[in-house]
């Protein structure tokens, strides 16, 4: 459950407005996430990472890095954007939007610093945009895992192909996917257009799209698990009441093993 945390600098976990990821720290303290991980993380198509140079792409509390640190990689890099105003977001309510999240999210990346200060982590935080990776810039790293983003982008093809640039082993990738359009389509690549402002969302595919997508960037698609649900964390805002809802709820537990938003995951290696 949420707590006190021990001091980490001037800020504590209480100070973090909003935690993405529910995180274990030192002390027996649990951030209370909007989403929760901790059982999915051990299913997820991870490569080997004992002793590499491995990146986070971004990386919002850090769930991921802790963890690639945690399985032994040489050395981790997290990246993510500066400002709640740097989201892709679409142009129509776009200001609104940017608004709701200053409010909600308060400070960004606060949590992360606060999570990497108690754990002691050596993880190192770059301020950089997807779209602005390359080896000149970062280097290049032997894994790169990316949770969460495309449906945040406008070109989410073009932020692979910049992912594959500085990738030269093996990539995870994490997508929040149409459970729908994965079960109806299973083999046919589709995706759903969101174009939400406030959720800043512009595709979500199905699973085979998904992986299509990952394809096109120049990766060959090696493992593939999912769609199975990322469960909500602690500090998740209550989910509606009422039919829908519950019905929603129900397809989710029977085909996707649990409540929560519905996803894919997959391992891949470079090609181009
Ligand atoms: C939905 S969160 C996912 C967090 C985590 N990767 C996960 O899977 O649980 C999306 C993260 O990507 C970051 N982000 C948004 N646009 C980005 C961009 N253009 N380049 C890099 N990171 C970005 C956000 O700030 C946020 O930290």
């Amino acid at each position: 459950m949420p707590g006190s945390a021990p001091p980490a600098g001037r800020q504590s976990v209480d100070d973090v407005a909003l935690w993405y990821h529910t995180l274990e720290l030192p002390g027996g303290v649990v951030t209370p996430g909007w989403f929760d991980l901790r059982g999915v993380v051990r299913r997820l198509p991870w490569p080997e990472v004992r002793g590499k140079r491995c990146l986070d792409v971004g990386t919002y509390d850090g769930f991921y890095a802790f963890e690639l640190e945690r399985r032994g990689a040489r050395e981790v890099v997290a990246t993510d954007i500066a400002r709640h105003e740097d989201w892709d977001l679409p142009a129509p309510g776009r200001s609104q939007a940017e608004a709701a999240l200053r409010q909600l999210a308060g400070e960004k990346g606060l949590g992360f610093e606060v999570a990497r200060e108690v754990l002691g982590s050596r993880v190192e935080k770059r301020i950089l945009s997807v779209y602005d990776l390359s080896p000149d810039r970062v280097g290049t790293f032997d894994v790169v895992v990316c949770g969460n983003l495309m449906l945040h982008l406008r070109d989410p093809v073009r932020a692979l192909e910049a992912i594959r640039s500085v990738c030269t082993g093996r990539f995870m990738s994490i997508e929040e996917v149409s459970l729908g359009l994965s079960i109806a389509l299973r083999k046919r690549a589709v995706a759903e257009l969101r174009l939400d402002p406030r959720l800043g969302q512009w595709w979500v595919p199905n699973a085979a799209g998904h992986a299509r997508v990952v394809a096109v960037a120049g990766f060959e698609v090696i493992e593939q698990m999912g769609p199975f649900s990322e469960p909500f964390g602690a500090g998740h805002p209550p989910r509606g009441r009422g039919a829908g809802p519950l019905a929603l709820r129900l397809a989710r537990q029977l085909l996707a093993g649990g409540d929560g938003v519905p996803h894919a995951a997959l391992l891949a290696r470079p090609v181009i």
